[in-house]
């Protein structure tokens, strides 16, 4: 009996312990990893909650090519697990070689299917302009493919789904060379287009996400740059139908160096925050699509009406709180002071841009000289929080730059002794030019035994 009790205490603990575990962070700009450790390919994500799972899927290329909506669920946002690619270049011939971007899945109660929509090109360049639409009987289940067409004959680009509260489906989607974002509702099985319900005419954005709070609509939206960052807006409405609102940008000018894709409601026992998913695309480095990372960030509220993106390079998601903290509660932000110079690194001219020069600085402890030291096996990156992108070596100077966390080895370090040692040339970071002078560039140089070269955290 005392050996059952003692049993059970100790079950009735580990339960306890799981549940007060804190969460650990979901790292922006960094590659995500399922439980078993392989790369997350869901670009151009969608989500759907089914029971406590929040199911995940995206683009997963080959090359440029489409391979496969792979699809990976989690319970906590952070932890993912593999299911299964949902739709394959082999689902239907016209998919063999082909792209197949920012696809969404919804369920429909009345034919209990869960139907995929997603962008169809034919692999070769953007003009098809098409929605292709798959069905399943289960949220991870092989979606079979249906049909893929232009909605009402109007070009459809990036795009997205959503369902409202009455029950209503909506296709978004960009058309009319991505001038015109159209939304239509959806038949009553979610399978094709019922009506072209408004047109938001030539404001030239892209990459929809749309939610509702409130009893407002919000549709967060980039410009036209393909792979290239810009400045996210968003427009509201009280109705599906408009009238929308003018698009009003968000505060940061490249969005986090990040594009939307979807904006996911994490409702817990607090209330709901809405989750921002965004791509930092890999081709925006030279990079290839499936090197593209992922930034999901809180939205704000200052108003009924309006929201905000604020920045960091770490979140800490609760999802049965349903909260969603700006940064992680183990992780110290940092400034990187020479030890020589009383001078710390920062990006110059507070740029956001890829490969960007970073000099050394006064130590305000702002975003433009904070840093998360992010530990990744033996390398360690430096992320920058004004900009989310990481301390690296250019790409073919000495000079040191602040770029996509995931160029390879550019852009990770080793610390010996204080010296922080660039992995890729082996070369230590230092500040060039006079020792007296502010805003000398950091470069790296041949290790040598200078106090130039000592480097200290200072949180
Ligand atoms: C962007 C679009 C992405 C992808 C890219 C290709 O405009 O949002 O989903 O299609 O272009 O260049």
């Amino acid at each position: 009996m005392g050996r059952g009790w003692i049993g059970l205490g100790a079950l009735a603990m580990a339960a306890v312990a799981r549940a007060q575990a804190p969460a650990g962070p979901i790292n922006n700009g960094s590659p995500f990893t399922t439980v078993t450790g392989e790369v997350v390919q869901a670009h151009g994500a969608g989500v759907i909650k089914v029971g406590a799972y929040y199911y995940l899927l995206g683009e997963n290329r080959d090359g440029y090519r489409f391979k496969a909506v792979s699809m990976y669920r989690s319970t906590d946002l952070r932890r993912w697990e593999f299911r299964r690619d949902i739709l394959t270049s082999a689902s239907a011939p016209s998919l063999r070689v082909a792209n197949v971007e920012r696809p969404k899945v919804i369920y429909n109660a009345a034919t209990r299917r869960y139907v995929l929509w997603a962008h169809k090109e034919n692999g070769e360049n953007y003009n098809e302009a098409r929605v292709v639409v798959a069905t399943s009987d289960t949220v991870d289940g092989d979606y079979v493919y249906q049909r893929e067409f232009r909605p009402l004959d109007h070009e459809s680009r990036d795009m997205t789904l959503f369902v409202d509260d009455d029950g209503s489906a909506y296709l978004i989607s960009a058309a009319a060379n991505n001038y015109d974002l159209n939304i239509y509702r959806l038949t009553e099985d979610y399978t094709a287009i019922a009506a072209l319900v408004t047109v938001i005419k030539g404001y030239h954005r892209e990459a929809p996400a749309l939610f509702k709070r409130d009893g407002t609509y919000f549709l967060v939206t980039s410009g036209a740059t393909g792979w290239n960052p810009n400045r996210a807006s968003y427009q509201t409405a009280a109705a599906m139908a408009g009238p929308w609102t003018a698009p009003s940008y968000i505060s940061d000018p490249r969005t986090y160096n990040s594009q939307p894709t979807f904006v996911l409601p994490v409702t817990g026992s607090a209330g709901t925050s809405y989750l921002y998913l965004g791509d930092r695309w890999a081709p925006a480095t030279g990079q290839q699509p499936n090197d593209s990372t992922y930034v999901w960030l809180p939205l704000t509220f200052p108003t009924a009406t309006s929201v905000e993106l604020p920045g960091a390079s770490q979140i800490t998601v609760d999802t049965a709180a349903g909260t969603v903290a700006l940064g992680h509660a183990g992780t110290t932000l940092a400034t990187l002071r020479s030890a020589s110079r009383r001078a710390c690194a920062r990006v110059a001219d507070q740029s956001r841009s890829y490969e960007a020069g970073v000099i050394a600085s006064d130590c305000r402890r702002d975003p433009g000289a904070l840093v998360e030291a992010r530990a990744e096996g033996a390398d360690l990156r430096y992320v920058f929080q004004h900009s989310g992108l990481c301390l690296a070596e250019a790409k073919s100077t000495a000079e040191v730059v602040q770029t996509d966390c995931t160029v390879g080895t550019r852009a990770a370090w080793s610390m010996a002794s204080g010296r922080l040692l660039n992995r890729a040339s082996g070369r230590c970071l230092v500040v060039a030019g006079d020792p007296r002078a502010r805003g000398g560039k950091l470069v790296t140089e041949a290790c040598g035994s200078g106090d130039d070269e000592r480097w200290i955290l200072v949180s």
